[in-house]
């Protein structure tokens, strides 16, 4: 079992944000991520790469335990998050999902207005008429897309671009107060133009939350990850910085991998 390189980039003294031990996942009688042992760090971009089917995004979908609603699937070893454990660690998984916030690889709107996507998962009750307008600027703001629709939040979200609705599923997902932030392919349904735009504001985004994103852009990768795990067949192959991983790593399959975007393990 390849041990991943531990170079990593981290950018204050905390805890990790994730911990997995042991960790494997199945879907029935296949193990699609294998005994995974590892520490991602707080704070930065942590890209998760590899060929398709390598097991990426069940890896981040088993971190804020959405594979659990899938039959069949099950997982074993152990998963903290922060120093919480995901199983018994949160009061239930809303709790556990407020902390690990999740956007997909399609922008997933509701079919409500702007505004009511940015509020749609807040359950603060008390919040007040004039705190809830805040709030949904503030998510918007932080999402770069306050100057865009500041003047029709009423207006139903299914009207915004495919890169508008993505920002805005990042801004719904800011709006619960997250500190880690789970993107799974975030830029690959959107124009050129808008994954640029994308790609900014997640590195805005990393002084402020910890982002683990899966994407199996290799320049992506180069220009907005810290750190880099690279996974194969369901295996962790390598894990160190940005740097390492491009330019100094010894390993032949990253080379290759990072290089061609191609692997034969
Ligand atoms: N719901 C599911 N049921 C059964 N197998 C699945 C399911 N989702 C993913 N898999 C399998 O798990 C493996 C890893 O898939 P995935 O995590 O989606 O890979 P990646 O995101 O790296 O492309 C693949 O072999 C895929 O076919
Ligand atoms: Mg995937």
């Amino acid at each position: 079992m390849p041990q991943p390189n531990l170079k990593l980039v981290t950018t204050k003294e905390t805890a990790p944000a994730i911990s997995l031990k042991g960790f494997q996942a199945w879907f029935g009688e296949s193990c699609v991520v294998q005994d995974l042992t590892l520490e991602l760090p707080a704070n930065g971009v942590t890209c998760i790469v590899g060929p398709s089917g390598s097991g990426k995004s069940t890896l981040l979908r088993g971190i804020n335990r959405i594979n659990e609603d899938i039959t069949g699937y099950s997982m074993k070893g152990q998963l903290f998050i922060q120093d919480s454990c995901a199983h018994t660690g949160f009061k239930d998984i809303t709790e556990l999902r407020a902390k690990v916030g999740m956007v997909f690889q399609r922008p997933c709107v509701f079919p409500c207005s702007i505004k009511d996507n940015v509020l749609f998962g807040v359950r603060d009750k008390s919040l007040n008429k004039l705190e809830r307008a805040a709030l949904v600027e503030e998510s918007l703001k932080s999402a770069a897309l306050w100057k865009e629709v500041s003047h029709r939040l009423d207006s139903p979200a299914h009207t915004l671009s495919l890169g508008q609705q993505q920002r805005l599923c990042i801004a719904r997902t800011l709006a619960v107060k997250p500190e880690i932030l789970l993107l799974d392919e975030p830029t690959a349904s959107v124009d050129p133009a808008s994954a640029r735009a994308l790609e900014t504001l997640i590195k805005k985004l990393k002084d402020d939350y910890t982002i683990i994103m899966v994407t199996h852009d290799t320049r992506q990768t180069r220009r907005v990850a810290d750190n880099v795990l690279f996974l194969c067949d369901g295996e962790v192959i390598e894990m160190g910085s940005c740097d390492h991983m491009f330019s100094k790593t010894a390993k032949q399959k990253t080379q290759t991998y990072l290089s061609e975007e191609f692997c034969d393990c």
